[in-house]
């Protein structure tokens, strides 16, 4: 399938969360032959959407000529857009969040009411699209942490959305935390290979998945300096 994989953390390839990423798609291409095309969003020319709307109006045509015109026919031409990033502030970096606000074109300004809310009528066909969020953060939990992220996500895309969020991401360019990072990489691995088949994920492997990999106080005291990993 085509896959294009949008890269959230200015880091770029030493990003954390890109190793979960890089884990994610090794499964997907173990199930079978995958397109992948990489962005770091970082890297791209994307300038604020300036809210005018013009291109709800036009057909489609953002006033600005920069990056994003060929990132749209590049999602158009996806099977599975894979967003990761880490989380900054309880949400997703300012440049991804940029770049959403601009997909603002495959929608037209019409508006449907579907069950109790309302949604914009799309003016592209994007019904073929999946959506991943996998994303990493740098507390030793996820309580009070992912929430803000994981709702934004399932409003932007309420129709074939997976969402991976793994606490305690740093661990992962750690290379003294191999013992503990590369047991759940595995765990990554297997669910890239149910996803290429399915476009699912097992629960109970995502539940491991996106659990902590050492307990909290242990992670925190070796943040705060205090213990080295075994
Ligand atoms: C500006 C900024 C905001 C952050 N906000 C959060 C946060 O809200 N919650 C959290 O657990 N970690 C937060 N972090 C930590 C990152 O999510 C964490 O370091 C992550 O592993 C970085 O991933 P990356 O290397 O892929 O960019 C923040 C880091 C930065 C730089």
């Amino acid at each position: 399938m085509n896959i294009l994989v949008l890269n959230g953390s200015p880091k770029r390839e030493k990003s954390d969360v890109m190793h979960i990423t890089r884990a994610f798609l090794d499964g997907m291409r173990d199930a079978g032959e995958q397109n992948i095309a990489e962005i770091h969003v970082i890297d791209r020319h994307i300038e604020p959407c300036t809210g005018c709307f013009a291109c709800m109006h036009n057909g489609g045509t953002c006033i600005h000529d920069d990056d994003m015109r060929a990132i749209l026919e590049q999602i158009l031409d996806s099977d599975l857009l894979l967003f990761s990033f880490p989380l900054y502030c309880y949400g997703m970096p300012a440049p991804l969040k940029g770049l959403i606000d601009r997909i603002l074109p495959l929608s037209s300004m019409a508006m449907q009411k579907v069950g109790d809310h309302y949604r914009h009528v799309g003016q592209r066909d994007f019904s073929r699209l999946h959506y991943l969020m996998i994303s990493g953060c740098g507390f030793p939990n996820s309580m009070h942490n992912f929430e803000a992220a994981v709702l934004q996500f399932s409003l932007l895309f309420p129709h074939g959305r997976t969402i991976v969020t793994v606490p305690e991401s740093p661990m992962f360019s750690a290379p003294e935390a191999e013992p503990v990072t590369a047991p759940r990489l595995a765990l990554v691995r297997e669910a890239g290979r149910q996803y290429a088949k399915t476009f699912a994920i097992d629960e109970a492997l995502l539940q491991q998945i996106c659990s902590p990999m050492i307990p909290d106080d242990v992670y925190t005291a070796i943040v705060n300096g205090g213990v080295k990993p075994n």
